[in-house]
């Protein structure tokens, strides 16, 4: 038996409405609450329960089941994530993205002449990790564009992404309140110790004592929820970034979401994990990159 201590009262819960909670979560997002996380998922609940004026597991429940209660299942979801990230986060893993598989794919792209790169965060918290990643992007295609004669002369002043590239980065998560932070885009010094002067000044105003992201850098990347637990995800991308998300799924959901990445990415295209998850054991469908202590895994085509 497990107790929850609500408004001073307390509340029971056995070990069967434990596990009926943790399978509904499952359910519905695919984080999977093992006995080491149990502590968290109660704390998290009784905070819930208080929110809510209830008083008994029971009566949550229901409300978590019913229609009307889809936004307190959406709240209860969001108090459970770990929302964790920074700026430049696995500095080996980026340098492997911007100097190696970036590089490749904007070479590549530019033989066939398709002047379009879309890269996706899943799971992308409080955006620290789109926007590194369009920072990168935005070096990677000034570089690419010096080393390269392109048919179209470059307008003053210069745009982020040089014409005729378009740059779309998708940044999704589970969590409303995670998205609005993200779409705000402003850092106070701690989130930003990882981000060197020269980013400062090129990407960010100072408001205050915040670093605000700067609009043109903004309208590069595009906010949205999507839950990786569903089918319906967003397709052709040539590199999807799902760093520290899977670590709180288990094996049988990473599984299943390593499958759905495979599906949303173009021939050839590259997926990026956390430095603490590895598709190894998982999955036949991805080939494992390596290079100066930085992993990407690139989709195997299949050849008929
Ligand atoms: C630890 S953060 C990682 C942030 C960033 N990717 C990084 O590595 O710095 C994990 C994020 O995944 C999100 N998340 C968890 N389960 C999810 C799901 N089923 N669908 C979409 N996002 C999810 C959480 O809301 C959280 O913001």
């Amino acid at each position: 038996m497990s107790t929850l201590g609500i408004s001073g009262a307390t509340v029971q819960l056995t070990e069967a409405e434990l596990k009926l909670l943790q399978a509904l979560i499952y359910q519905e997002c695919g984080m999977h609450f093992d006995d080491r996380r149990t502590h968290f998922l109660q704390d998290r609940l009784q905070r819930r329960l208080k929110e809510c004026q209830l008083d008994s597991f029971y009566s949550y429940y229901r409300l978590l089941i019913s229609h009307e209660g889809k936004q307190e299942l959406a709240r209860l979801l969001e108090n459970l994530t770990v929302n964790e990230t920074s700026f430049f986060r696995n500095k080996a893993q980026l340098e492997l993205f911007h100097k190696y598989i970036l590089d490749h794919l904007l070479r590549r792209k530019q033989e066939r002449r398709d002047y379009s790169v879309r890269i996706w965060s899943a799971g992308c918290s409080t955006g620290q990790e789109p926007y590194t990643i369009a920072m990168l992007v935005v070096d990677a295609l000034s570089y690419h564009y010096l080393r390269n004669s392109f048919p179209v002369d470059m307008p003053l002043p210069k745009p982020l992404v040089p014409s005729p590239w378009k740059v779309e980065i998708l940044a999704s998560d589970i969590s409303y309140s995670v998205l609005r932070a993200a779409q705000e885009g402003a850092y106070n010094e701690t989130q930003m110790s990882a981000v060197d002067y020269s980013y400062r000044l090129r990407y960010f105003d100072k408001v205050g004592e915040r670093y605000v992201v700067k609009k043109a850098l903004k309208e590069l990347v595009h906010f949205d929820f999507h839950n990786l637990k569903t089918e319906y995800l967003p397709q052709r991308n040539d590199i999807i970034f799902c760093r520290n998300v899977m670590m709180y799924f288990d094996e049988a959901e990473q599984k299943r979401l390593i499958e759905k990445f495979g599906r949303c990415l173009n021939p050839e295209g590259h997926l990026f994990v956390g430095h603490a998850e590895s598709l190894l054991g998982l999955t036949d469908q991805f080939t494992m990159v390596h290079r100066n202590s930085g992993t990407a895994y690139q989709r195997v085509e299949v050849t008929l």
